[in-house]
């Protein structure tokens, strides 16, 4: 397995300002880590992160891409668009999008294969809530979820990341434990087998209330290869200190 593999998602937050002092502070401490790292940018500030960016060891990644290729969609931003300003990763799926923007598995399988198609690596985000939990459907549904995206990606899904993100610990500081984190991970990487031979290219990142204090005991667990840090990742020396557990 490659190298563990560190993404922050700002989503909407940051500003001109803070943009350039967090990534500056950030880039200042990442010398001699081992891991992969992006960050996932709003998409106005691309531009911004792209030219801090350029030649560093932090990748540039986009939040959400249009199921859509180009054309009549207002407010939309295409794969191309985001390939225009060398992104190399974009989150689909994630439960937020999910939730507040209604979106299907099936556009989220979509969005993943308008991704790839502009070489661009889709980190796509499965999870149950805790209803779901509760209920016991915890596998069911993240296996549903990655159904929709295997199907209809075929044999590039060894392309994708994948991310787990249990919806009751998303910004809750409720995390899931390592142990539950590693069940459901192998649950993920056991479908990824029986759809590809290369699937253990897949990265499996775990998210939701990640931080300094937890990182390093989720990514021992062997099927956990990194994580989707929302709040912990707007703080330089808290993102930093979880690039140097991933680094071990
Ligand atoms: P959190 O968000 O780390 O703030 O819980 C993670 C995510 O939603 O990607």
């Amino acid at each position: 397995m490659a190298a563990k593999l560190m993404v922050g998602n700002w989503k909407m937050n940051g500003s001109l300002a803070a943009n350039a002092s967090l990534l500056s502070e950030v880039l200042a401490g990442m010398g001699g880590k081992t891991c992969r790292a992006a960050v996932c940018v709003p998409a106005p500030y691309l531009a911004q992160a792209q030219a801090l960016l350029a030649g560093s060891a932090l990748a540039l990644g986009a939040q959400d891409v249009s199921a859509h290729e180009a054309g009549a969609y207002t407010g939309e931003v295409s794969a191309d668009m985001l390939r225009d300003f060398a992104v190399r990763y974009c989150i689909v799926g994630h439960s937020e999008r999910r939730q507040y923007h209604g979106e299907s598995d099936v556009t989220v399988a979509s969005k993943a294969q308008r991704a790839l198609a502009a070489g661009i690596t889709p980190i796509v985000c499965v999870g149950e809530s805790l209803a779901e939990r509760d209920a016991g459907q915890t596998e069911a549904v993240v296996k549903r979820q990655l159904a929709a995206v295997i199907h209809t990606n075929g044999h590039c899904i060894s392309e994708i990341v994948v991310a787990y993100e249990p919806v009751w610990a998303i910004g809750t500081g409720l995390t899931a434990t390592p142990e539950q984190a590693q069940h459901v991970h192998a649950v993920l990487r056991a479908q990824l087998q029986a759809a590809t031979a290369h699937a253990d290219r897949v990265s499996i990142l775990y998210g939701g209330s990640m931080n300094a204090a937890n990182a390093a005991d989720l990514l021992a667990q062997p099927d956990v290869d990194g994580g989707l840090i929302g709040g912990a990742a707007l703080k330089a020396s808290e993102f930093l200190t979880m690039l140097k557990a991933a680094s071990r």
